[in-house]
């Protein structure tokens, strides 16, 4: 996730107004800034990597002539941040400028022919084929608005853009699919950014573009055509009502339930990551004499449910540790052979970070699964991956968890393929349904939102919650759990199903609430006699099921439905999103924030 901004003023300097509204996408990225504007037939740029603070304290970022300029807060997916990296990027002989959110899928191919032809690459991103192929187009003599829209056929991937050249100095080209771009319109300027936030101040009539769109900004207004065939679109701002802080939230009370929104769009990323990277971690992984998964909090969750995709479909045994027990339990037994597959949102926790320095010290090879490119984490593993979720700013971790499983699920496909230990058949059935899980979880997300907001309020009084499911779904339990308790402060316990019988039973009495995660994957039959024990004992029965599960239906006293055929190794992604809303609506019900929970940090440096 980034956020990119462009404006046209009729009189005034655009790069103050840049960059107050690069302050105001700050929460879609701050690991570099950068702005360009267009004066007197040539291209002003600043950019460098930092926060916009840090960087306008360097570079002044006030000071660029021109009344036409772009922008952008970047939030690395491909190249780490560093001033080349820094958007916005340039073509060879410095007259065209763009910044870019999203992800090119194809940008080594692209790359590779625009260097036969003699384009000099500044920077390790994947945007800079963006620019360069628009250059190609303009030489041939194509306007600008056509160069764009030819360079853009040839993109696969998601993007929003807004591109500035001296060959027309007197137009943004924006272009989006997939990544959200927005017009704002006034009398005396006219504005394109990821979000309404970044010009609220200045404008409240919006136009929101939507997928195959270019917008073509100038003096005169916006213009807005189909990519597909270039017919022109006619579309009125709308008015927007929302003060700046609901604007920041799009509109939602918190950022937690935004994030929770954001998790079709975040999981679509995850299923465009490298494949070059995915191979190498995969191959490393299936070197090991034994694999380690280490992290804390929500990303040992995901570590857990890893270890069940990787036995599943690998037939790999993998150890998850809690990373703050790695030491101790495992310190001693891990060697040059070990492999730590380390996963942290942050990649910045510092017991994560000490687990991956004794296993260093040991020889053994690290591996990271990191949100943040430019952490720690990144900086000392031997091959990292980043899980494209963008920045979250609620403390619990929603979206992240999400994109952590999908891009686990992913590792442990490849892995299953390279060694052969399931059909093709099997794997190409489960690589289609990972393409659908973003889907679904919209779905679960539209149609359950209701119901389990209906269940916080029914439940909101109740001391103590239990969670449990059998296999993989014992890490949705967990998960479920940790989200209830560090929001909503209610303690709660989450079991695998099948040991509940060995102690915690004795808890349960009438009016006693049991979350039960009960996909209908091989545990169904046995996880439905553990919903018939706690019933046997007055507990009240919340079923996370399959749509239309009519036997479970009959024994639970609520029930959540998830989209049918979710396959087994999958179900912790569209499982878990209930059990989130479940813990943001508790919170919201007992008066909690659930954006600040109380004695937590987003990101825990200490051990
Ligand atoms: C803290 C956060 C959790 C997070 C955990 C691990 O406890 O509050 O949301 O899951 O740290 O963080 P990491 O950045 O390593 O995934």
């Amino acid at each position: 996730m980034c956020g990119i901004f462009g404006c046209i003023l009729k009189d005034g300097e655009a790069a103050k107004i840049i960059h107050a509204a690069l302050h105001r996408l700050e929460y879609r990225g701050y690991d570099s800034v950068g702005e360009a504007t267009i004066h007197e037939g040539k291209i002003f740029v600043k950019k460098d990597q930092g926060k916009i603070e840090e960087v306008h304290k360097i570079w002044n970022l006030d000071d660029l002539p021109g009344k036409i300029g772009i922008g952008h807060t970047r939030w690395a997916t491909h190249g780490a941040p560093s001033q080349v990296n820094a958007h916005p990027h340039l073509d060879c002989k410095n007259e065209i400028a763009v910044v870019h959110n999203g992800i090119i899928e194809n940008y080594a191919e692209l790359k590779a022919e625009l260097e036969v032809k003699g384009h000099v690459f500044r920077s390790k991103t994947d945007t800079e084929v963006i620019v360069h192929l628009i250059e190609e187009n303009l030489q041939k003599g194509l306007s600008l608005v056509d160069a764009v829209h030819e360079a853009v056929l040839q993109l696969e991937g998601s993007y929003a853009i807004a591109v500035i050249s001296v060959k027309e100095p007197d137009k943004i080209v924006c272009v989006r699919k997939e990544s959200p771009l927005v017009i704002g319109v006034s009398e005396d300027a006219v504005y394109c950014a990821s979000d309404i936030p970044a010009f609220l101040p200045l404008t409240n009539r919006a136009v929101v573009v939507n997928d195959g769109e270019m917008v073509i900004l100038s003096h005169a207004g916006y213009e807005i055509r189909r990519v597909l065939d270039g017919s022109q679109i006619i579309r009125e701002p709308e008015i927007i009502e929302w003060t700046a802080e609901m604007a920041e939230k799009q509109g939602y009370p918190h950022f937690m339930l935004k994030e929770i929104h954001e998790q079709p769009i975040c999981l679509r990323n995850t299923l465009r990551l490298q494949e070059h990277y995915l191979e190498l971690m995969t191959t490393f992984l299936d070197r090991a004499a034994e694999v380690y998964l280490v992290a804390c909090g929500t990303s040992y969750h995901a570590c857990l449910a890893a270890s069940y995709m990787f036995s599943k479909l690998a037939f790999l045994a993998t150890h998850p540790v809690i990373a703050s027990e790695f030491i101790e339990r495992y310190g001693k037994a891990v060697n040059i052979d070990s492999t730590i597959l380390a996963v942290s949102q942050s990649g910045e926790t510092a017991d994560t970070l000490a687990a991956v320095d004794w296993a260093r010290h040991r020889a053994a090879t690290i591996l990271g699964l990191t949100n943040v490119i430019g952490s720690t984490l990144t900086r000392i593993s031997r091959v990292y991956i980043c899980q494209q979720s963008g920045p979250e700013i609620g403390v619990a971790a929603t979206k992240t968890f999400t994109s952590q499983l999908s891009v686990l699920a992913q590792l442990a496909l490849r892995l299953a393929k390279k060694r052969g230990k399931v059909s093709h058949v099997e794997i190409e059935y489960l690589e289609e349904k990972l393409e659908k899980i973003p889907d679904i979880v919209e779905k679960v997300i539209e149609t359950q939102k209701e119901k389990v907001k209906m269940l916080a309020k029914k439940y909101r009084d109740k001391q103590v919650f239990f969670f449990l499911g059998r296999g993989i779904s014992t890490a949705t339990a967990m998960e479920g759990r940790l989200k209830l308790m560090e929001i909503a402060y209610i303690p709660s316990i989450a079991y695998p199903a099948g040991e509940s019988k060995h102690g915690p039973i004795s808890l349960v009495q009438p009016g006693f609430p049991v979350v039960f995660i009960c996909p209908p994957d091989e545990t169904r039959k046995t996880v439905i006699g553990n919903i018939m024990e706690m019933k046997a004992r007055g507990a009240e029965i919340i079923a996370v099921m399959e749509e239309g599960d009519e036997e479970i239906k009959q024994l639970a006293d609520d029930y959540i439905e998830i989209v049918k055929g979710v396959p087994d190794v999958l179900t912790p992604i569209p499982y878990v999103v209930p059990l989130q809303l479940l813990a943001y609506y508790m919170a919201v019900e007992r008066g909690c924030d659930p954006d600040k929970p109380r004695n937590l940090a987003k990101s825990v440096t200490v051990k």
